[in-house]
C-alpha cells in the first residue's frame, strides 16, 4: 500500500510509520524536519529505519505544490497536521492551532480534487475534546452533545466556585458586577476548533475518495502526553488533580493504527467516528494506575486553584487536565472493531516496557525530498 502521512513527523505520525512503514510505501508531508514542532518532547525522530520505506517530503500545509503528486494513487491519506495544543491560549497560538488545521485541511481537499488517481481512503484526524464537559454520561457519535458554551466544556474554576458561594449565602451583599452574566456567556476556544475542523473536512466533496473523521482521544504511547504526567509521578506530584472525578478518555496508540488498517479493510466503513478505548477512567485511576505502574508511592494531589495558578507558568491550560472527558467508541465498535489494550493497566504496562527500550539504530540515513528544488536536504541527524 501507499500511505501518505501529512503531519507525520510527530508523536502519532512516528507511531504509524513504525506500524506500517515495514510492508507498506509511507510518505510523510512536513514542513521541515529538522526543525518540527510535535508533540515528541523535544525528540524529532527515533525509528529503526533501516528496514522502513518511508520518504519525507516538503509541503507548508497551506498552499498547493508539487507534493499534492505524493497523494496520486495512494491507498490512504491520513492528516495530522495541527500546531500542538498544549500550550496558553494567546491570540498567536489560537490563530496558529486554528490556521494549521484549517488550512492543511483544506489544501489537502484541493489537492485530490486536483489529482486524476485521488487517494482511495482520506483520514482526517479530529478531536473527542469536541464533546462538553461530561460527568453524568458518556459521550458516542449518536448521543454526544456538541456545544461552543465555555459553561459546557469547563467546570467551574476557583473564582467562580466563590462567586457562586457567595452569591449563594451573600447573595444580597454583592453587587452585580460580581455575578456572572449568563448574557455574556463566552466560547470555548477549543470546542469551537473542533468544531470548524470538522466542518472544513465535510464541506470538501471528493467523489472518488473515502471520506472518515476521526474523535481521537488522549493518545497514550511511548511520547506525547504521557511524557509530563511521568515527570510528575517522579517529582512526588502524581497524585489526583482537580478533585479526580473527572473522566479521562484514552487510547494506546497501536489501536489507533489497527483502527486506520481496519478503515483501509472495511471499505463500507465512512463518517465520523470517536477513537477512544472503551474503558475510560476517571482522573484519579489514571494518576494511581501510572504512579504504581512507575513504581512510586507518593503522589501528592493538585488541587484546582493550585494547577490555575500553576497553568501560567508552566506553559498549558487547565481544560487540558479539568474537563471531564467521557467518550465510548460506540460505532468503532458497533462496526467489530476490537482493541488490543481496552484497559488502563495493560496498556500502561506495554507503554512503559517500550520507553525503557533502546533503539538500536539512529534514523540518521533518512533523507527529506524537496521536492520544489527536487533536491535534497541535508541528512536528518536524530535527536535522542
Ligand atoms: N496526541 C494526542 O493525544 C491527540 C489527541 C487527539 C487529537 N490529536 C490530534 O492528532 C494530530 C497529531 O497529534 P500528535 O500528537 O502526533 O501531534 P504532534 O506530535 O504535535 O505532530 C503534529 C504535526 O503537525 C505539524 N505541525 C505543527 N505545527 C504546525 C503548524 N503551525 N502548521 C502546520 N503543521 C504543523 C508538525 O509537523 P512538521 O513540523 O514536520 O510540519 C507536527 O509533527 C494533531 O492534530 C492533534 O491535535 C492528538
Amino acid at each position: 500500500m501507499k500511505i501518505v502521512i501529512a503531519g507525520g513527523s510527530g508523536f502519532i505520525g512516528t507511531a504509524l510509520i513504525e506500524y506500517f512503514a515495514k510492508e507498506n510505501d509511507v510518505v510523510v508531508l512536513t514542513r521541515n524536519l529538522k526543525k518540527s514542532k510535535n508533540n515528541m518532547g523535544n525528540k524529532s525522530i527515533e525509528i529503526n529505519a533501516d528496514d522502513l520505506r518511508v520518504k519525507y517530503v516538503t509541503w507548508d500545509a497551506f498552499h498547493i505544490g508539487e507534493w499534492a503528486k505524493e497523494l496520486s494513487d495512494a491507498d490512504i491519506l491520513i492528516n495530522l497536521t495541527g500546531r500542538s495544543v498544549n500550550c496558553r491560549y494567546n491570540y498567536k497560538n489560537m490563530k496558529e492551532i486554528f490556521d494549521s488545521r484549517i488550512r492543511a485541511t483544506r489544501v489537502l481537499g484541493e489537492a485530490i480534487q486536483s489529482l486524476q488517481k485521488p487517494p482511495r481512503l482520506w483520514i482526517n484526524i479530529a478531536s473527542a475534546t469536541i464533546y462538553r464537559n461530561a460527568l453524568d454520561y458518556p459521550q458516542d457519535e449518536y448521543n454526544g452533545q456538541i456545544s461552543d458554551l465555555k459553561s459546557m466544556n469547563m467546570p467551574a474554576t476557583t473564582l467562580q466556585d466563590l462567586q457562586a458561594f457567595f452569591h449563594k449565602y451573600l447573595g444580597w451583599a454583592i453587587p452585580s458586577l460580581f455575578v456572572r452574566n449568563r448574557k455574556k456567556e463566552p466560547r470555548d476556544f477549543s470546542v469551537r476548533v473542533c468544531k470548524k475542523w470538522e466542518e472544513a473536512f465535510n464541506e470538501i466533496t471528493v467523489p472518488d475518495t473515502r471520506k472518515i473523521c476521526i474523535r481521537l482521544a488522549i493518545t497514550l504511547g511511548k511520547y506525547g502526553v504521557i511524557v509530563p504526567y511521568l515527570n510528575l509521578i517522579r517529582w512526588s506530584l502524581g497524585g489526583r488533580q482537580g478533585n479526580g472525578k473527572q473522566m479521562y478518555s484514552w487510547v494506546h496508540v497501536k489501536d489507533f493504527c489497527r483502527a486506520i488498517e481496519w478503515f483501509q479493510q472495511h471499505k463500507e466503513l465512512n463518517g465520523t467516528f470517536n477513537c477512544s478505548s472503551p474503558n475510560p477512567v476517571t482522573n484519579k485511576e489514571f494518576m494511581s494506575t501510572l504512579k504504581k505502574a512507575s513504581g512510586y508511592i507518593i503522589g501528592v494531589p493538585a488541587f484546582k486553584w493550585m494547577l490555575e495558578m500553576g497553568a501560567p507558568v508552566i506553559g498549558t491550560e487547565t481544560e487540558l487536565i479539568l474537563k471531564s472527558r467521557w467518550v465510548l467508541p460506540v460505532k468503532l465498535l458497533e462496526s467489530g472493531f476490537r482493541f488490543q489494550y481496552p484497559l488502563l493497566p495493560g496498556a500502561i504496562d506495554e507503554i512503559l516496557k517500550s520507553r525503557k527500550k533502546k533503539f538500536a539504530h539512529k534514523a540518521s540515513h533518512l533523507h527529506q525530498t524537496n521536492v520544489k528544488s527536487e533536491g535534497l536536504y541535508p541528512r536528518v541527524k536524530a535527536v535522542q
